[in-house]
């Protein structure tokens, strides 16, 4: 007797073995509560279980992987969301993103959310400054919000959030202090401004888990400079989004993969007044236009 035969059977009984596991829990969801829930927690359990036979998952990886996602909530609170940066270094956010916002004609494109928005930030009305302390070449962030169509879409909320020359959003500091961030109305015509600071690029906390998975990669940990963005508006799409400083070293190299073309402007550069110590004051202006997709009529 050939050894072939045995070998090639105990193959086969084994993947049967494998695949009765995968079908048997899979078939546990029939029950559900919603037809939705059944659909999303089958195809979980059926791509979860392939990947794991497809790298032959080991008990040590397991362990690993555990350990993994229990530190990343450990390190989870309401100014660090480590989850959301997992899945942005993964390609999960901006697959999510290119999922639910499709391209529409028009609109302006979405992007990443990213770990650091927080509920509670300050409202700054227009012309005001969301800077509030944070350190950096002052900016004039101005523009129009309006719908597809081209209505100005006044009164409606826009968010603004963004690192200092640092690189480092205000939830990374120390105590509770908020600086580069806001949110205004928009006036009759659609228009918001805002002074802030000029965003630089920076590395996206390597401090956790996240940094942990990005340096086994081999991966750079940079993200190109930004503003993120924010907006609602009745009857149309919530648009989450940023504006990407034109000629940043990082544009095609973004940690979150969250560039756009469509994202990027110019930061122009002024001179301002000369101060007392004979240094000119710098500063810079970007002028952004964000447009609404109207939500699907049912
Ligand atoms: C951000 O843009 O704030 C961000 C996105 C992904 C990872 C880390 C930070
Ligand atoms: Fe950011």
């Amino acid at each position: 007797m050939t050894q072939t035969a045995p070998h090639q059977s105990d193959a086969a009984e084994q993947q049967a073995r494998e695949q009765a596991v995968t079908d048997e829990v899979a078939a546990s969801f029939a029950t559900s509560t919603s037809d939705r829930y059944r659909e999303v927690m089958t195809s979980l359990v059926r791509h979860l279980h392939g990947f794991a036979r497809d790298v032959r998952l080991t008990h040590a990886e397991w362990e690993t992987a555990v350990d993994f996602l229990t530190r990343t909530g450990q390190i989870s609170n309401g100014r660090r969301q480590e989850f959301i940066m997992l899945s942005d270094v993964l390609g999960l956010s901006m697959l999510t993103v290119g999922i639910n916002a499709p391209a529409s004609r028009g609109a302006t494109e979405s992007t990443v959310f990213g770990p650091f928005f927080v509920d509670d930030a300050p409202e700054v009305q227009l012309g005001g400054d969301i800077a509030q302390g944070a350190k950096g070449t002052p900016c004039w962030v101005s523009g129009q919000v309006r719908s597809t169509d081209g209505t100005p879409l006044a009164g409606v909320r826009i968010d603004a959030w963004e690192a200092d020359e640092d690189g480092l959003y205000d939830t990374q500091y120390e105590g509770n202090r908020t600086a580069g961030r806001g949110w205004q109305v928009t006036g009759e015509h659609g228009e918001y401004r805002f002074w802030s600071v000029l965003p630089t690029h920076y590395p996206i906390p390597d401090d956790g888990p996240v940094g942990e998975l990005i340096a086994a990669a081999g991966r750079d940990s940079m993200r190109p400079a930004h503003i993120h963005f924010k907006v609602t508006a009745p009857g149309h799409r919530t648009l989450i989004t940023h504006v990407f400083v034109a000629g940043d070293e990082y544009l095609r190299n973004d940690a979150a993969f969250g560039v756009k073309d469509s994202l990027i402007a110019e930061f122009t550069e002024h001179q301002g007044g000369t101060e007392p110590d004979g240094t000119t004051r710098q500063w810079r202006q970007v002028e952004f236009d964000l447009v609404l997709a109207r939500e699907e009529q049912p």
